[in-house]
């Protein structure tokens, strides 16, 4: 496991932050997919990578012998982002594979390690893009049209990189390969820290999704223009920010605008106009729309869904069965998405496993995971993935 997370330590990473920029299909992201191969490969993993690009290893013949076992994450990551959330996962489950196939153990199913593409949006705007894909919840027309913030569509990344993009869509034959999901993952709050235990299983996640917001206004010199002259867009957003905070609160959800565009952003010229986006989450649909609703009113205009994830509820009886055999760990709801949420949702067993993080923080170059805590994060998919998987007779 230290040899694999010594690998991806330095790929893609920003030497002035010290977080990590792996953006869907760009050199860093593909570096993480050869460092993917490449362990497959190492282990004798056959690897195959599916029509929306996500990446499976599989130990056994899934077509053959399945429906299989899979457990992974993902290797991209937001702006800056921190080092666990994703490859914990993914490094998890080959380390998991590892301590298997030391301790003797042959699955009586296949198995096998996933890396889902595009899992943060970082670049397209849409979370889950790979899982949305395979499931069919995000459509491949509009995926191959996303643009990224040069004008590069999703459609011409892929092609760049080798991938063809015609082939975009729900994937059947590798649903079928997948009988249950166990995601490994960083904690992305203190909720284990708080309950005094390394490893928790996920019980839920919150509906959340994102919206845009164009707001329109009139370019005019900084200096010559009075006040009352001005059509400023930089005030509406500045009421918006506010008010996604009140609003917030007033609904017991979270929102944030963290991603501005400002045209022509310069620092003598009112903007013409101006574009920002609005991340809202919380245990009940109803005021998560309340939310954006009220953003939208103080903005000024609408607020233009990008995605929306309904809640999910990880199943309850999978849920029972690990906690069970983790010996009564944690269970936990989540107000971050994930592609096993994506999988839930579209009808596939899927559970989840958090590894304590001892300050919460994630989506930063500071989120962190003690060495330890992830060393039992992989003890117990291990443990998970003999009981699930089976032993061969
Ligand atoms: C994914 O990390 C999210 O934004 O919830
Ligand atoms: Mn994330
Ligand atoms: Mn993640």
């Amino acid at each position: 496991m230290e040899s694999m997370w010594a690998d991806l330590v330095p790929v893609g990473r920003d030497r002035a932050t010290g977080g990590y920029r792996r953006h869907a299909w760009e050199p860093a992201d593909l570096a993480c997919r050869e460092w993917f191969a490449a362990e497959a490969e190492r282990r004798g993993l056959d690897l195959t990578i599916d029509r929306n690009g996500n990446q499976w290893a599989w130990w056994g013949d899934p077509d053959a012998a399945g429906p299989g076992v899979v457990t992974g994450s993902h290797l991209d990551s937001v702006p800056d982002g921190g080092a666990f959330d994703g490859p914990l996962g993914v490094v998890g489950g080959f380390a998991a594979v590892d301590l298997l196939r030391e301790r003797g153990h042959v699955p009586g199913r296949p198995l096998g390690v996933v890396s889902f593409t595009d899992e943060e949006g970082a670049r397209f705007g849409i979370a889950c893009a790979g899982s949305r894909l395979l499931t069919g919840a995000l459509e491949p027309d509009q995926a191959r049209g996303l643009a990224d913030r040069d004008g590069t569509t999703l459609a011409e990344a892929m092609r760049a990189a080798g991938h063809d993009p015609a082939h975009l869509g729900r994937d059947d034959e590798t649903l079928r390969r997948v009988g249950t999901l166990v995601e490994l993952h960083v904690e992305q709050g203190v909720d284990l820290v708080d309950r005094g235990a390394a490893v928790g299983v996920a019980h839920s996640i919150w509906p959340h999704g994102r919206w845009r917001l164009d707001l329109a206004g009139e370019a005019n010199h900084a200096g010559t223009t009075r006040l009352v002259d001005r059509d400023d867009p930089m005030l509406r957003l500045a009421a918006a920010v506010m008010r996604a905070r009140e609003a917030a609160a007033e609904h017991g959800t979270v929102a944030t605008i963290g991603r501005v565009e400002v045209h022509p952003n310069g620092t003598n010229a009112i903007p013409s106009r101006m574009r920002a986006w609005l991340d809202a989450r919380g245990a009940d649909e109803a005021d998560v729309r309340a939310v954006v609703a009220a953003v939208a009113a103080a903005a000024g205009t609408e607020a233009v869904v990008e995605s929306w994830s309904p809640e999910v509820e990880f199943s309850g009886v999978l849920r029972n069965r690990l906690a069970g055999l983790l010996g009564g760990a944690p269970v936990l709801p989540t107000a971050a998405g994930h592609d096993a949420g994506i999988l839930a949702g579209a009808g596939v067993e899927a559970a989840m496993l958090f590894v304590r993080n001892p300050t919460g923080v994630s989506h930063s170059p500071t989120e962190y995971a003690e060495p330890d805590d992830c060393r039992a994060g992989v003890e117990a998919l291990a443990t998970v993935l003999a009981d699930l998987t089976g032993e061969r007779s």
